[in-house]
Formats: structure tokens, sequence, C-alpha cells
């Protein structure tokens, strides 16, 4: 039986843990089958012929890449809340005094599900472009049922028309809404549990997250939300020590959860429960650098603990705006002290880790999806060394060209 498809004359980073950097393996021969990577090796033991060959004079093939945690739906600007940061509040202080989150919601809640998906199509553009095969979409910015619904709507939206995979997170508690001021366990009970159920039960979400915060959920509520998640049959992940230790990510790891995001101020204690866990630590360079934050995640306790690290954008419209996945690789470098081998890593393989898709996506390995990029680089760092630089040559997606 011939290949579908065979990629000749190409150097693989197949991500793989293992003795070979980046999972190396030069002058490779990639095959596809039914739009699963089927066959890797040198081109003279290839075992069977192909369909159609393309020969990739020299160029790098590594897994498409991943975004792990962004919030790409959404309505309205804050950029003057931008300004506002530059003479000097903090985004702490803007939440409080009516902008941040609820000032988009305020927005988002008066859009229609396709315009929604329509302003996010135009967004994943730079992504695209950019190598990205699988982005995860939270929610967040409804705060109600029906507008949490919508935006769900408009997730799906965008899942159909879009030549990239996405993930839908639901993530109802990511601030109170003003209807529910003072009364944020209510909002957790009446909202965030019911619509959790729901998204479970109509396959609306792959997964429940939460912000866990000062400014946002306590520990307790979030613990509500995440045993009712679990029950439901949905796996959970946190917005965890952002801005303070409130022992989130520790929470999460209890749970078993996917990941920890954002984790600046998160304890050792914490770190060690995510090792014991296998939960993901998600670093968001984007986030720490526009906020101004000047605490680092703690990215020595987790190589000496083994906890695997993600790097994802958290693209959004007040803390992090950003839509480029390979600079939030460059960020993690510049700004955190990541090898190049752990940025890479973290937005491919331990991105579908944290996402739980692990067994089909984020590395080039025998009977994973063929979600490939392919590159005109010298090498792997040429990816993370540059900002603004594009060196895609082109995307395959389940095996075919995009
Ligand atoms: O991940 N931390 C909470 N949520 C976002 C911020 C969203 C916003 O400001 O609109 C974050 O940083
Ligand atoms: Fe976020």
């Amino acid at each position: 039986m011939p290949f579908d498809r065979v990629l000749t004359g190409a150097r693989l980073a197949c991500m793989t843990t293992g003795a070979a950097p980046y999972g190396q393996v030069d002058d490779a021969v990639l095959a596809i089958e039914a739009g699963r990577i089927a066959w890797i090796g040198p081109a003279d033991a290839l075992p069977s012929p192909a369909l159609q060959t393309d020969h990739l004079d020299g160029r790098w093939i590594t897994p498409a890449l991943i975004d792990c945690h962004t919030h790409l739906v959404f309505g309205g600007n804050r950029s003057d809340e931008f300004e506002r940061r530059l003479k000097g509040e903090t985004y702490t202080q803007i939440a409080q005094s009516g902008g941040g989150i609820n000032r988009t919601v305020k927005e988002t809640r008066r859009l229609p599900a396709l315009h929604l998906a329509a302003d996010t199509l135009r967004r994943l553009e730079t992504y695209t472009a950019e190598g990205v095969g699988t982005v995860e979409i939270k929610t967040g910015y409804g705060l109600d049922r029906d507008s949490e619904l919508n935006m769900l709507k408009a997730i799906r939206a965008v899942t159909h028309s879009a030549d990239v995979r996405i993930c839908a997170t639901l993530l109802a508690a990511h601030a109170i809404p003003v209807e529910y001021e003072g009364r944020s366990a209510d909002y957790i009970d009446e909202v965030c549990i019911p619509l959790a159920r729901q998204a479970a039960q109509e396959g609306l979400a792959d997964a429940v997250d939460a912000y866990c915060e000062r400014i946002a959920f306590s520990p307790e509520e979030t613990r509500r939300l995440f045993i009712a998640a679990k029950a439901a049959g949905l796996p959970v992940k946190l917005h965890a020590d952002q801005f303070s230790d409130l022992g989130g990510a520790r929470l999460v790891a209890e749970f078993g959860g996917l990941s920890a995001d954002h984790i600046e101020y998160a304890s050792r204690e914490s770190i060690e429960a995510m090792a014991a866990s296998g939960t993901v630590g998600v670093i968001l360079p984007g986030a720490f650098y526009a906020t101004r934050e000047t605490q680092a995640p703690p990215i020595e306790w987790m190589r000496e603990l083994g906890v695997d690290m993600a790097v994802a954008t958290d693209a959004n419209p007040g803390s992090s705006p950003m839509l480029s996945l390979l600079t939030a690789a460059n960020m993690a470098c510049v700004l955190f002290g990541l090898t190049v081998e752990e940025a890479l890593a973290g937005i491919t393989r331990n991105a579908a880790r944290a996402l739980g898709r692990h067994d089909e996506i984020g590395t080039l390995e025998v009977g994973k999806q063929a979600d490939l990029a392919v590159w005109d680089i010298e090498g792997p760092a040429d990816l993370v060394q540059w900002i603004g630089h594009r060196p895609l040559h082109g995307r395959l997606m389940a095996g075919e060209w995009v």
C-alpha cells in the first residue's frame, strides 16, 4: 500500500524527549497515511512508495505550533487602558475602577456570535502565518448564561471556518459580573456550575478554567467549581498565582488539572504538587511584560522538580495584547531564561499536554496527526531569536497543505 504523501529531504525537529536535542533527525523522510504520521526514517529505508512526494530542499519540519492559552474571542477595545497604565495606574486599579475584564464583557455581550467569530478569524491569521496548528480559546467575557453560551457558539463557528484546530475552554469564572458584585459565591453556584454541567452534557467545551485571584475568585469558590466540573467529566485548568500566592497552582494540581497558568507567585509547595499531579506550568510572558510584572515565574523549581513548561500568548485586549506565539517564545527565553529547546517544547509538546491532546498532536511521532510546520531556517533557534520574523514555508494539517 503506497503512502498518501511523503516529505523528503527535510530536517526534523520532532520535539520528542530523548538523546537528540529537539528530537532532531537529519535528511529524513516523513510519510503520511490517512492524515497521520505513518513513518519517519532515512530515505533509503522507506518501506513503500507514495502517491505524492514533496521534496523539501533541506527545510526544517516541526510539529505545527500550539497556543494553549488565549482569550481571542472578545468585543471592543481597551487601548485607553494601555495609555492609563503608561501613566502609572496598575492593571488591578483599572479593573477595580470599571475597566478591565468587565469593560470587555459589556462590549462582548452586545455582539452576535457570528460577528465575534469573524473578528476572531482575523486575529487567527497572524497565528497561522507563524505555523500555528492548534489554538485554545476561552470564554469569559460573557459572564452570564446566555452570553457565555454565545461565546461558545462563536468558538464553534471559528472551529468550523478556520484551518486550525480549536480547543474550547469555559471560563465563566473569569471575573465577578456587575450583577453579582459582592456575591461571587452566588455567581459560582447560579451561573458557573450550571454552565459547566451544560457544557459537559452538550459537548460545548473541552475544559473548565477559572481566575483565582484577589480581584476575582477565592480558592474556596474555585474549589466548588472544580468539584462540579470534574463530576461532570470536564478537566480543569486555572489562572493561578498571577499577582499573589493564593495557593491556586496547588489547588488545580489537587484536581489533577491540565495546567496552572501565569504562576508568577506560586510557592515551592505548589510546584511540588504540580510535579506530583503532572500539571503543566503555562508561562505567559506577554501578560508579564504588558503589566510590567517584576516577579518571574519559578522556572528553576519547575526544571528541578520536572514540571513540564508550556508557553502561550494569553492573547486578550487587556493584560496581554499579543497575537504572536513565536514572540511569546522569544520573551520566555529573554525574560525568564528558558532555553530555545524549552521554549519550543512549550509551544509544541508541552502545550499539547496542557490541552490534554498529547496523544494526538505536539510531536512528530508515528500515529499522531500530521499537523506540520515547514520552515525556511538553518536551525530551530532561528524560530525564537527574532521578533516579527515569519520564516514559514508552509503548513500541513492532517497531512494536507493549507
Ligand atoms: O489571563 N488574568 C485574567 N485574565 C486575562 C486578562 C483578561 C483581560 O484583561 O481582559 C489574563 O491575563
Ligand atoms: Fe488568561
